[in-house]
């Protein structure tokens, strides 16, 4: 009985030290983590990532898919223009997107709303995956409703700016003479906030894949900007980080649907002034192989 106290001594010494060991090398992690957390870092996309309450898209996404193989195929219209007429319209229609400013001086006066739905109308035009149509405009024109947005996104742009991102995207939005403050949520008429729908429901209730349609939507924007632009009115594409799920909410927007865009639009203020901003010529941005 006696000759095996040691061992037991032994035994219970390796277990404390390995149980020790264990719970240093969590802490250890537990540090990195938060060290890593607070440590400025570049901005990702994964900051725009909204992850609230999707836990099973996964899941049953492919249980509620229709089949369309019977859907009718029809003749395709088509406008061809003689080359002249095509060189023409091209060059005009590069020149008048080239004066596409991001404007953030926004005045108060009101934009029609015929133009409004016009514009969205032609965004929704844009290709999508599987033509699943992924994205919901939510169109803003109340003041209250502006001004609360106004606070969410301000509330969480000054922590951004302040500790969220770091000092490298502070300095590289110093050209842009961006701040925390964003007077034209308030000012300007219209709001539009772009949803991607990142899953959809079939007519059973069933989740329905939504394929690309982070790109989808992102084509929509773009079709929208040029829209916009041929319109007449201004914009700044924006992005708001970490406003999600709080916009979401506020707008009653379903949890499938997550925040990708805000274009607050209207006409230009008297005193709106733009960085003096270069684009690259088409030597530089086209290879032709
Ligand atoms: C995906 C994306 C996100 C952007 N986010 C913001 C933003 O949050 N705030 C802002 O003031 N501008 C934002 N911009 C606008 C850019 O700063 C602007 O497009 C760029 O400086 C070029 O200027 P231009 O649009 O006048 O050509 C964003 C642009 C893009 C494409």
């Amino acid at each position: 009985m006696f000759s095996l106290t040691p061992v037991l001594v032994a035994v219970v010494c390796i277990l404390i030290v390995w149980i020790y060991k264990s719970a240093d090398g969590s802490v250890e992690r537990r540090t990195g983590e938060l060290k890593a957390r607070s440590e400025p870092r570049p901005w990702v996309d994964e900051d725009l990532k909204d992850s609230t309450d999707l836990h099973q898209v996964e899941e049953d996404a492919d249980e509620g898919q229709e089949p369309e193989e019977n859907i009718e195929h029809v003749p395709f219209s088509h406008t061809q223009y003689p080359e002249k007429e095509m060189v023409k319209r091209s060059q005009e229609f590069y020149e008048l997107l080239n004066k596409r400013r991001s404007v953030r001086f926004i005045s108060n006066e009101q934009v029609p709303v015929e133009v409004i739905n016009n514009v969205i109308k032609t965004a929704g035009t844009a290709p999508s995956g599987a033509h699943t149509e992924p994205w919901t405009f939510v169109v803003v024109r109340d003041p209250d409703m502006k001004h609360k947005i106004r606070e969410i996104i301000e509330e969480e742009e000054e922590i951004n700016y302040m500790k969220r991102m770091g000092q490298r995207w502070v300095t590289d939005l110093k050209k842009l003479r961006t701040s925390w403050i964003k007077e034209y949520l308030d000012m300007a008429p219209v709001l539009i906030l772009i949803f991607k729908q990142v899953h959809g429901f079939a007519a059973n209730g069933k989740r329905k894949v939504h394929y690309y349609n982070e790109i989808s939507v992102s084509i929509a924007c773009g079709i929208l900007l040029a829209a916009l632009q041929n319109a007449g009115l201004v914009t700044v594409t924006t992005t708001p980080l970490n406003c999600g799920p709080r916009l979401r909410v506020l707008l009653s927007r379903p949890s499938n649907e997550k925040l990708l865009m805000l274009l607050p639009v209207g006409y230009p203020s008297k005193e709106a002034t733009v960085p003096d901003l270069k684009r690259k010529p088409l030597d530089e941005i086209m290879v032709t192989v």
